[in-house]
């Protein structure tokens, strides 16, 4: 599908930020290893979060859904049944990534599969951990989908250093720990996104700036009885729009506002965004408030390295938002976005300099001078098969000087399926 964008330069209203993606994985996989019934309320409807029931199902755990609410009957730890076919995880590395860590930890004789996009994406990042622990996991030259994984003899507890700042690595060992008996132990020096410890309530202690996250057979694992908040990742592509174009005033409300997450919202106020946040509370573990966003000018920023893991999905729409500040902007230290859905640096430097920014792509970020007067010349964008990519340039093309198109918008469907119809509300 091709869709038409209206340079609207003002985008007005309120809506529900729509489920949080990773927090409608983790309640699905938890529920499943837990022994009691969970109800999860608000689930995501998008892809990816669908493909992880869709695994479920195929392990034998009976998932009902009506609507977005969502029951399943945990099976416990070591009740996964030997799927008849291979695991589908479609385009969703966190599926992938994390029931590899289940399945290999529990020893479930299985095969996992994705996409074109997911069988290009490395997996070398959980193999080699998980076979340290003694899980059998291979993949096609031993680094991609399909995955398989078979029984073995026992798995031992590990101290593991993250090499890379990624919570679907840390979530895949410690998911995998929770089937040794002795502790297995993730140092974590950069902080990633915490909703894995959070909704199991995994042991975690201070270890300098960062933290040692344990997990153990000793475990108990808890139902998961919850709303799940709304998807920050997704309202910081309304974050932007709102500030960007002119007289804007858009409400976001029961937005997830995890302080692993947030980071794009302290840094678009610390660019001078005119965003507020009320009635901060919780939904489950998770803390969510409603956020108003209006237009205003953007100052440049020079984006802190250690906080690239913090924003690491909205780094594409901070680049938006970087066209339109008042100066040059620097994001380093952020390579990890060229092991996405697609290479998500290339992607944007092409998207953006179809619309005629000013940019430099470095090997690990991009250089963006600014200008408050910068008009996105139309364009016909591509989307990469990335839902981030499409909406991204979406976001881009408010501004613009006429009519836009994105290829392939369906992508968004992936993490966002109400994102066009959002976007029309918006601009009405
Ligand atoms: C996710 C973690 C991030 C993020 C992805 C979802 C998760 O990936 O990009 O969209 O739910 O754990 P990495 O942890 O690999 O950076």
């Amino acid at each position: 599908m091709i869709q038409g964008i209206k340079p609207v330069r003002t985008l007005t209203g309120k809506l529900f930020t729509p489920p949080d993606k990773s927090i409608s994985h983790r309640s699905a996989l938890f529920a499943a290893l837990s022994s009691g019934k969970s109800t999860i309320s608000n689930y995501s409807s998008a892809a990816d979060p669908q493909s992880t029931l869709g695994c479920l199902k195929q392990l034998g755990v009976n998932v009902t859904q009506q609507e977005d609410t969502v029951v399943i009957d945990g099976v416990g730890r070591d009740g996964f049944q030997i799927p008849q076919a291979p695991l589908d995880c479609g385009n969703s590395g966190t599926t992938m990534r994390l029931l590899a860590g289940i399945l290999a930890g529990a020893g479930i004789e299985c095969e996992m599969i994705g996409d074109e996009s997911l069988s290009s994406r490395t997996m070398k990042r959980i193999i080699n951990p998980l076979r340290k622990m003694g899980c059998i996991i291979d993949g096609r030259d031993g680094e991609y989908a399909p995955l398989k994984i078979s029984a073995h003899n026992g798995i031992r507890g590990m101290r593991y250093p993250l090499p890379i700042a990624s919570a679907q690595l840390k979530s895949s060992v410690l998911l995998a720990g929770l089937f040794g008996d002795d502790i297995t132990e993730v140092v974590e020096t950069v902080p990633s996104r915490d909703h894995t410890e959070r909704l199991l309530g995994l042991k975690s202690e201070a270890y300098g700036s960062g933290k040692i996250v344990q997990s153990s057979r000793s475990d108990t694992l808890p139902e998961q009885n919850y709303r799940v908040p709304g998807d920050f990742s997704a309202a910081a592509f309304w974050l932007v729009a709102g500030s960007i174009n002119p007289d804007s005033e858009i409400l976001l409300q029961s937005t997830g506002v995890n302080p692993s997450r947030r980071a794009a919202l302290d840094i678009l106020i610390e660019m001078g965004a005119d965003i507020t946040e009320d009635n901060p509370r919780f939904e489950g573990k998770e803390p969510v408030s409603d956020i108003t966003v209006r237009h205003s000018g953007l100052k440049p920023i020079n984006l802190d390295p250690k906080l690239v893991p913090n924003c690491i999905d909205e780094i594409p729409v901070l680049m938006v938002a970087m066209c339109f500040a008042d100066g040059t902007s620097v994001i380093s230290g952020a390579e990890e976005l060229r092991h996405k859905e697609t290479d998500r640096l290339e992607a944007m430097h092409e998207i953006l300099a179809e619309a005629g920014a000013d940019i430099e792509l470095k090997e690990d970020g991009i250089i963006i001078h600014g200008s408050p007067f910068f008009e996105p010349r139309p364009a016909k964008y591509k989307s990469y098969h990335d839902h981030r990519m499409a909406m991204a340039a979406a976001v881009l093309a408010t501004r613009s000087s006429g009519m836009s198109e994105v290829a392939d918008a369906e992508c968004t469907n992936i993490s966002y399926p109400q994102f066009w119809t959002h976007l029309q509300e918006l601009s009405a």
